[in-house]
C-alpha cells in the first residue's frame, strides 16, 4: 500500500499516466472522474482503484524510467536510453561524487540522484535561474535530490569541486569547458558529453585530443520498439531516429618522461607466432569493438 510521501503512478483506462505524491485525504481530478486516494490506498500497488464514475485506474509503483519520463520539461532533456548507458559508463553509484552541467530540466540529475543514493553526491551546475529552480522542483517531485547540491553558476568560471569521480556535460559548447572539467575530476576519472549534431562532435573531439584526455569514444544509441503481437511480431512503423551523440573519455594527465611506457618491440618474422587464445576465451568473442552491447 502506498505510504504518505511516496510516489504513485496512476494509469487511466486509456493509458494516460499521472505521477503523484501519495497523501492521505488527497484526490486526483481527471476526465475519467475523481479518484480518491483512499481508493488508491485500498487498491495498493498492482491493484485497481475506481473513480466516482466507476473508471478503473491501475496503481503502479513508478520505476526510475517513469520518473525520468515524468520530468516537467522546459529544456531539451536526456532520454532514458542514453541515461542508462551514461550511468554505467560514468560508474554512478553509492559513495561516488559526480559533477554535471547544465542541470536543465534535471532529467539526468533525477536519475543520478536515485542511483547514487544516500552516500553518493551530485553537484549540478546551471547558469539560468529558471532552469536552476526547475531542476529542484523536478527532483522534489520525483522524491529524490537529498544528495544533490545545485550551483547557479556559469561553468566558464570553473567548478567548485576537485577530485570528482566523474563528470558529465550537456551544454551547447562543451569544448569551451574542458580545462575546467579536467581540473574538477580525480586522475583517470571518466567524463561524458551529449551533443545533438555531428559538427559539435567534431569540435569536441578536436578539443579532447589536445588533452589531458584519453580513451575517446563517440557513439549513438538506437531504440527500436516492437508491436507486442505474438503471431505478427514486427517492429513499430516509426521510431525516434535521433536524440544525441554521446562522447566519453578519461582524464589523463600528460606522462612524465620516466612514466612513459617504452614502445613494444615488434615480433621478428621467424619467431613462432603466439598461441591462439583459449577457445573458451575466443569462442563467442565479439567481432568488433563493443560488439554485442
Ligand atoms: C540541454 S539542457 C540540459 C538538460 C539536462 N541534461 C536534462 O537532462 O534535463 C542544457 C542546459 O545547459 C545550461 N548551460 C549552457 N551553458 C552553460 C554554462 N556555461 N554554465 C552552466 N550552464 C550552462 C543551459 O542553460 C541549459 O539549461
Amino acid at each position: 500500500m502506498p505510504k504518505p510521501g511516496q510516489l504513485v503512478l496512476l494509469v487511466s483506462p486509456r493509458g494516460k499516466r499521472y505521477l503523484r505524491v501519495f497523501e492521505e485525504g488527497g484526490s486526483l481530478h481527471t476526465g475519467d472522474g475523481i479518484l480518491d486516494y483512499a481508493r488508491v490506498a485500498e487498491a495498493g500497488f498492482g491493484g485497481l482503484a475506481h473513480t466516482h464514475l466507476g473508471k478503473a485506474f491501475r496503481v503502479v509503483r513508478p520505476a526510475l524510467y517513469d520518473l525520468v519520463k515524468g520530468v516537467k520539461r522546459q529544456t531539451q532533456i536526456i532520454y532514458p536510453k542514453e541515461i542508462g548507458y551514461i550511468l554505467l559508463k560514468l560508474g554512478i553509484g553509492p559513495g561516488r561524487s559526480i559533477i554535471e552541467a547544465g542541470s536543465g530540466s534535471g532529467s539526468l540529475t533525477v536519475a543520478m540522484s536515485w542511483v547514487a543514493g544516500e552516500t553518493g553526491r551530485i553537484y549540478t551546475y546551471e547558469r539560468r535561474p529558471e532552469f536552476f529552480k526547475l531542476c529542484r522542483s523536478n527532483l522534489t517531485r520525483c522524491g529524490v535530490g537529498d544528495n544533490v547540491e545545485q550551483f547557479n553558476h556559469d561553468i566558464a568560471d570553473g567548478f567548485l569541486q576537485t577530485g570528482a569521480d566523474a563528470l558529465f556535460l550537456d551544454v551547447r559548447e562543451p569544448w569551451l569547458y574542458l580545462e575546467q572539467a579536467a581540473a574538477a575530476v580525480a586522475p583517470g576519472a571518466p567524463l561524458g558529453f551529449l551533443v545533438p549534431t555531428v559538427n559539435q562532435v567534431s569540435d569536441l573531439v578536436a578539443g579532447l585530443e589536445k588533452g589531458p584526455f584519453t580513451d575517446i569514444e563517440v557513439l549513438e544509441i538506437f531504440l527500436r520498439r516492437y508491436k507486442p503481437v505474438p503471431d505478427r511480431l514486427r517492429p513499430e512503423d516509426r521510431m525516434v531516429a535521433h536524440t544525441g551523440f554521446l562522447i566519453f573519455c578519461r582524464e589523463q594527465k600528460p606522462l612524465s618522461a620516466e612514466e612513459q611506457v617504452p614502445a613494444a618491440v615488434p615480433d621478428t618474422p621467424d619467431e613462432t607466432p603466439e598461441a591462439a587464445p583459449d577457445a573458451e576465451d575466443a569462442g563467442d568473442a565479439p567481432t568488433g569493438p563493443d560488439a554485442g552491447e
